[in-house]
C-alpha cells in the first residue's frame, strides 16, 4: 500500500518536473521572446532575457535534477539491468539508452547556453564597439539555435519516454 503511494509520487515528480522544464522553455520561446522583440530595443531585450534566464535557471536545473533522480528510480523499479541496455534485442533498453544519451546532450547544451552564452551576450549588449556588435549578432544567432535545439531535444526525449511506457 505505502509503496504504491511512493511510486505514484516518484512518477508525479517525474511528470511535473517534465512539465515545468518543457513548459518553461516553450513559454519563453513562444510567448516571452516575441513580446520582448515587439516591445523593446535590442539592449533592453537582452537585459530582460538575461534577467529571466537568471530567474528560470535554478528552477530549471532543479527540475532537470529531479528528472534524473526520479528517472533512475523508475528504471530501478522497472528492473532495468544497466549492463544489458545495449543488447540488440533489448528494445526497451535501447530506447532508454538513447533517451539517456539525449538527456546528457541536453544537460551539456543547457550548461553552455546558461553559463557561457547568456553572460557573454549580456556583456556584449552593453558595449558600443562595432566589433562587439558583430560578435553579439553571431552569438545571438548561435544562442537561438541552441535554445531551439534544446526544445526539440526535449520533445524527442518525451516522445521516446511515451514509447517506453507504451
Ligand atoms: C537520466 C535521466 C532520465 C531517466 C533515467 C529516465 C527514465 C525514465 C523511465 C525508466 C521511465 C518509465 C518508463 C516506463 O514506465 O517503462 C520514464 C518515463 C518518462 N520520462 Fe524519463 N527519465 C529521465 C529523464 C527524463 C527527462 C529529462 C524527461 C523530459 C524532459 C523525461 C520525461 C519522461 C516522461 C514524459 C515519462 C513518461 C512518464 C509516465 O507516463 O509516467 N524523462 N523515464
Amino acid at each position: 500500500m505505502m509503496t504504491e503511494w511512493f511510486w505514484a509520487t516518484v512518477r508525479w515528480v517525474h511528470l511535473v518536473a517534465m512539465a515545468f522544464w518543457l513548459g518553461g522553455q516553450l513559454f519563453l520561446i513562444l510567448v516571452v521572446r516575441p513580446v520582448l522583440r515587439r516591445e523593446l530595443d535590442r539592449p533592453r531585450q537582452t537585459a530582460l532575457t538575461a534577467s529571466l534566464g537568471r530567474r528560470f535557471s535554478p528552477l530549471a536545473w532543479t527540475s532537470l535534477g529531479l528528472l534524473v533522480v526520479t528517472g533512475w528510480l523508475t528504471a530501478e523499479r522497472r528492473g532495468v539491468i544497466w549492463s544489458t541496455l545495449l543488447e540488440p534485442k533489448n528494445t526497451y533498453g535501447l530506447i532508454l539508452a538513447t533517451k539517456m544519451l539525449l538527456v546528457a546532450i541536453l544537460l551539456a547544451l543547457t550548461l553552455i547556453h546558461g553559463r557561457i552564452f547568456g553572460p557573454r551576450l549580456a556583456a556584449l549588449a552593453q558595449s558600443p564597439a562595432p566589433s562587439h556588435r558583430q560578435q553579439y549578432q553571431r552569438l545571438l544567432r548561435l544562442s537561438i539555435i541552441v535554445s531551439t535545439l534544446n526544445v526539440v531535444l526535449t520533445l524527442v526525449i518525451v516522445y521516446l519516454s511515451a514509447r517506453l511506457v507504451a
